[in-house]
């Protein structure tokens, strides 16, 4: 094996089921507990070691490119690397053939989170040396996932959201490749569904007889492609913040862990954790609850918050019922008058979701 090890993060794709939220932004940038996603993949990647960095971009480059930099904030060095379309996982390899050479690689998809970070698969990576290996979780539903077979230790078989699965090995989002993937992508055809798919091309180096190896996850793992999985990240990830306290309370109170941001201000309100309030927030007259991320810039005036993520610049005034499970997108107003006569008044983009009560 080759000693460098390089690392690919996929944040390109369409992201159809986070609609609308991904109309006008990248779904990898979307806050968990005020930071986006994308940044726990490449943390992850810096802690196991990885310093060059290749991320896949699609229409959302522009964004990504503005929040990650060169990337030295976060200790890695990154290369973008635009891909023509959002052709499958395996196109996405393709495309960063160039940057990633001859090296094995960490490719991991930058909308998932993994409680226990990378570190223990590059080291079983290693010290093993296989052709591959695959991340597998139990799932209680595995066909709406890639499926694993294995036999020892070794992976036999995989199959892309089978109809009929054959174990509940779901395939999470972080694959180890050597440079034999890159022979493997070149030689499968699109599926059905028109993508290149990971799962065809690591069964190809099965069938050329290529050790591929599995590496069962014990600790959570989520992929957040969709609002309620999001959602529940958010929850896992607040589930073991710390309390930080750099912004200004008057006449309110604050229980369990909660995160307050410089320069936010909590006025004559009740925040219970855990939650994080942004920079520049204000709070006023209101209840926020846990599992709440509310992001920089935020304005909640006579409202209550609960298990919801606000993104950048949200302002919700005068609700009488509890906003709850929502993921609100930047520069969200909702708010409520007395005027008559009473009437709702909704400017909402493709695809938005409203539930009243
Ligand atoms: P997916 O979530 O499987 O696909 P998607 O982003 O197109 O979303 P949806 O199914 O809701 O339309 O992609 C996993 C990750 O890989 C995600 O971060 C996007 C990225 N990706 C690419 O960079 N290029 C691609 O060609 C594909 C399919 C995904």
């Amino acid at each position: 094996m080759a000693g460098n090890l390089k690392g690919l993060v996929l944040s390109g794709g369409a992201g159809t089921r986070l609609r609308p939220i991904t109309h006008t932004s990248a779904k990898q940038l979307v806050p968990v507990a005020n930071k986006p996603v994308l940044f726990y993949g490449l943390e992850a990647l810096r802690d196991a070691g990885i310093r060059e960095v290749g991320i896949i971009i699609g229409d959302t480059g522009d964004e990504i490119r503005e929040a990650v930099g060169d990337g030295s904030a976060l200790g890695i060095e990154v290369t973008f690397i635009p891909q023509s379309a959002p052709l499958g996982l395996a196109h996405a390899v393709l495309t960063a053939e160039e940057f990633l050479g001859d090296d094995d690689f960490v490719m991991y998809l930058g909308d998932n989170l993994l409680r226990d970070g990378i570190t223990p698969l590059v080291d079983e990576f290693r010290s093993s040396d296989p052709d591959a290996m695959i991340l597998l979780q139990q799932v209680p539903n595995p066909e709406s996932y890639g499926v694993a077979v294995l036999d020892g230790d070794r992976v036999v078989n995989l199959e892309e959201k089978p109809k009929q699965p054959k174990s509940d090995l779901a395939l999470v989002g972080v694959y180890m490749f050597t440079s034999s993937i890159l022979d493997a992508a070149k030689a499968i055809t699109p599926s059905p569904r028109g993508e290149l798919e990971i799962t065809d091309a690591i069964q190809y180096l099965i069938d050329q007889g290529k050790r591929v190896e599995p590496h069962v996850v014990t600790g959570w793992w989520k992929d957040t492609g969709k609002v309620e999985d999001m959602l529940e990240a958010n929850r896992l990830i607040l589930d073991v913040i710390e309390p930080v306290m750099d912004g200004e309370l008057v006449d309110s109170d604050i229980e369990g862990r909660v995160v307050v941001q410089a320069g936010a201000r909590i006025v004559n309100s009740h925040v219970r954790g855990p939650a994080v309030i942004g920079h520049d927030a204000v709070i006023e007259n209101s209840y926020v609850g846990p599992y709440s991320s509310i992001s920089t810039g935020c304005v909640v005036r006579r409202a209550e918050i609960e298990h919801s993520i606000l993104l950048e610049r949200v302002h919700i005034e005068d609700l009488d019922a509890r906003v709850e499970s929502s993921l609100i997108g930047r520069d969200v107003t909702i708010s409520r008058t007395d005027a008559k006569p009473r009437a709702y008044r909704f400017v909402l983009g493709d695809s938005s979701v409203i539930g009243l009560t």
